[in-house]
C-alpha cells in the first residue's frame, strides 16, 4: 500500500492515479470523499457551523467510492457527486466539514475497509501516511511552492491564479491546524518537491522507491 499525502495542487491526484496504473493497483482519493459528504451536508442545508448536525447528516449519507484508477466515480445516496464534488461550493466548504471529528472517524473507518479489501493500492489524502494507514509500506510527502501549486490548480480550474492562490492558503491553513488528524508530514514519509518536477519524473522516482 502507498500512502500519498500533501498540500492541494502538489500534484497528488495526478500522480497517485498515474501509479497506481503502473502498478496495475487500485487507487483512492480521499479527498473526493470528503468533497462527497460535503455535497451533502449542503444539500441537506444544516448550518456548516454546528458540527453536531454536519456529523448527524454525515452518519446518516451512503458514499460509494470507485477504486479503479482509468474510472474513478463517487457517489452519495445513490447520486453521482463526480461533478459538483469540484465547483466552487463544495470547495469553499469542505476543509470546514473535514474538520468534524465525527465525520473524519467515519470516513477514516470507511477508507480502512476499502484498503483492507483491495489488495495493492494507492491512497491519497492528508492524513494517510499518519493516521489512516501508518504501516502503509511506502510514504510518500508531495509538496511544491505555492506559486506552482496555485498556477497548477488555476489552469485546471479556469481560473484567477491569485485567487486560487488565496483560497488554497485558506485551505491550507484549516487543514492544517485543525484539532483532528491536522495535515502533516509523517516523520518516515518520502518528501518530493514537484515544483520543477512533470509528473512523468514524479511518478518514476516513486516507482524506483518502490522497487529498491
Ligand atoms: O483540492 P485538492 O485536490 O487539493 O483537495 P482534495 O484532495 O480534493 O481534498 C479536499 C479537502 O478535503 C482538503 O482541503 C481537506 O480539507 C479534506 N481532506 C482531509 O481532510 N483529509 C483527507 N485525507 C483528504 C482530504
Amino acid at each position: 500500500m502507498v500512502a500519498v499525502d500533501g498540500p492541494s495542487g502538489s500534484g497528488k491526484s495526478t500522480v497517485s492515479r498515474r501509479l497506481a496504473t503502473a502498478l496495475d493497483a487500485r487507487y483512492l482519493d480521499t479527498g473526493a470523499m470528503y468533497r462527497a459528504v460535503t455535497w451533502g451536508v449542503i444539500r441537506a442545508g444544516v448550518p456548516l457551523s454546528d458540527p453536531a448536525a454536519v456529523a448527524a447528516v454525515v452518519a446518516g449519507l451512503s458514499l460509494e467510492i470507485g477504486t479503479d484508477p482509468s474510472a474513478p466515480f463517487v457517489r452519495v445516496d445513490g447520486v453521482s457527486v463526480d461533478g459538483p464534488i469540484r465547483g466552487a461550493e463544495v470547495t469553499a466548504h469542505v476543509s470546514a466539514v473535514a474538520s468534524v471529528a465525527a465525520v473524519r472517524q467515519q470516513l477514516v473507518a470507511q477508507q480502512r475497509a476499502i484498503i483492507a479489501d483491495a489488495g495493492r493500492i494507492v491512497v491519497e489524502g492528508r492524513d494517510i501516511g499518519t493516521v489512516v494507514a501508518p504501516d502503509a509500506s511506502l510514504k510518500v510527502y508531495l509538496t511544491a511552492s505555492a506559486e506552482a501549486r496555485a498556477q497548477r490548480r488555476s489552469l485546471e480550474n479556469a481560473a484567477d491564479v491569485a485567487a486560487t492562490q488565496a483560497d488554497l492558503a485558506r485551505r491550507d491553513k484549516i487543514d492544517s491546524s485543525r484539532a483532528v488528524d491536522p495535515l502533516t508530514q509523517a516523520e518516515d514519509a518520502v518528501v518530493l518537491d514537484t515544483t520543477a518536477m512533470g509528473i512523468d519524473e514524479a511518478v518514476a522516482r516513486l516507482r524506483e522507491l518502490l522497487d529498491t
